[in-house]
């Protein structure tokens, strides 16, 4: 089985990211560990106990909280996306606790205890895997293989024209990242995301037609997103964060990727958070494996088997 970690800002797709780390045969997932990002932070943390509980996992993998705001920046959100992050679902949290430790000490901890074996699935912006990594630089050797979610492959951004929104959150953040070292994969907004991981209407009926609980809270947490989405011409839900998952766990939906050099835009207003993906002729080292193509009625089989599994919550 594949240790790991999921870093997070939970709302819609991230909920499902958390899934497949919970409820894919392969996975052992260690900890979720919490960043600000796209909604409130103690939304976030009730988004992702929402998200155990469906999947029958409440008490069974800990919750770090990490970084409520990004290192340099104040917070921005993303609220008009994702409303509250759960399409208004609600449970009793009594009990719901998550642990005393802060994220970044329990990455560097979990690292360590691994033994060289971690991955890191960092699905939010990178503010907690910056500062882990400038708490103690070996931690970018410790992880065997970071995912992140994040930029636009010399394509469109989805929060300005050049960025996407977890570089744009915390650009200086995803600099340190991708220069402390580590091996990283990048699974970006655009192309790939807007035209391999959306689900419309067609694939939105077929999970109705699940008519499980893990179905019923897929539809119910991508409402929001979904008229979003539509209302600007995405012709469905955006599910970059759980195809992250998805890649550290089943490589084989990874059909083309290439070697990359990425910096990230810090100092220009009007590209903040903009990630320059460098190729060959550009004469830079690369830092990252950007995945440019996957095999999408497999990816789409996976999310469709995982929500036809049987649990027992509401
Ligand atoms: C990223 O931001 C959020 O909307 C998604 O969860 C994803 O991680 C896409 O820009
Ligand atoms: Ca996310």
């Amino acid at each position: 089985s594949i240790p790991l970690v999921i870093d997070t800002d939970t709302a819609q797709d991230d909920c499902i990211a958390i899934l497949a780390g919970l409820l894919t045969a392969e996975a052992d997932l260690r900890a979720i560990t919490m960043v600000a990002g796209n909604v409130g932070f103690d939304r976030q943390v009730r988004n992702a106990f929402l998200t155990l509980n469906v999947a029958d996992k409440l008490g069974q993998v800990p919750m770090y909280l990490g970084s409520r705001r990004p290192l340099v920046r104040p917070w921005v959100s993303a609220e008009n996306v994702h409303g509250d992050g759960a399409g208004g679902l609600d449970m009793d949290f009594d009990g719901c606790e998550p642990q005393p430790e802060h994220a970044v000490d329990a990455l560097l901890r979990l690292a360590e205890e691994a033994d060289g074996e971690l991955s890191v699935v960092a699905i939010g912006p990178l503010t907690n895997i910056a500062l882990a990594v400038a708490k103690k630089p070996e931690f970018a050797q410790q992880v065997k293989h970071l995912v992140i979610m994040g930029g636009s492959n010399n394509d469109r951004g989805n929060i300005t024209a050049a960025a996407e929104f977890n570089f744009y959150v915390d650009p200086e953040a995803a600099k340190i990242v991708f220069d402390a070292g580590f091996r990283i994969t990048v699974v970006p907004w655009a192309p790939l995301t807007l035209r391999q991981a959306v689900f419309g209407r067609d694939t939105l009926d077929e999970i109705a037609g699940i008519d499980t609980p893990l179905a019923r809270f897929f539809t119910r947490v991508c409402s929001s997103t979904l008229e979003f989405d539509e209302s600007v011409g995405i012709p469905g839900t955006t599910h970059p964060d759980s195809l992250s998952v998805a890649v550290l766990l089943r490589p084989e939906l990874i059909t083309r990727s290439a070697r990359y050099n990425v910096d990230i835009e810090t100092g220009s207003e009007l590209t903040r958070g903009y990630a320059a993906m460098s190729w060959g002729v550009h004469g830079l080292t690369p830092n990252a494996t950007v995945v440019e193509e996957i095999d999408a009625p497999a990816f789409r089989q996976f999310l469709l088997g995982m929500l036809s599994l049987p649990t027992t919550p509401p």
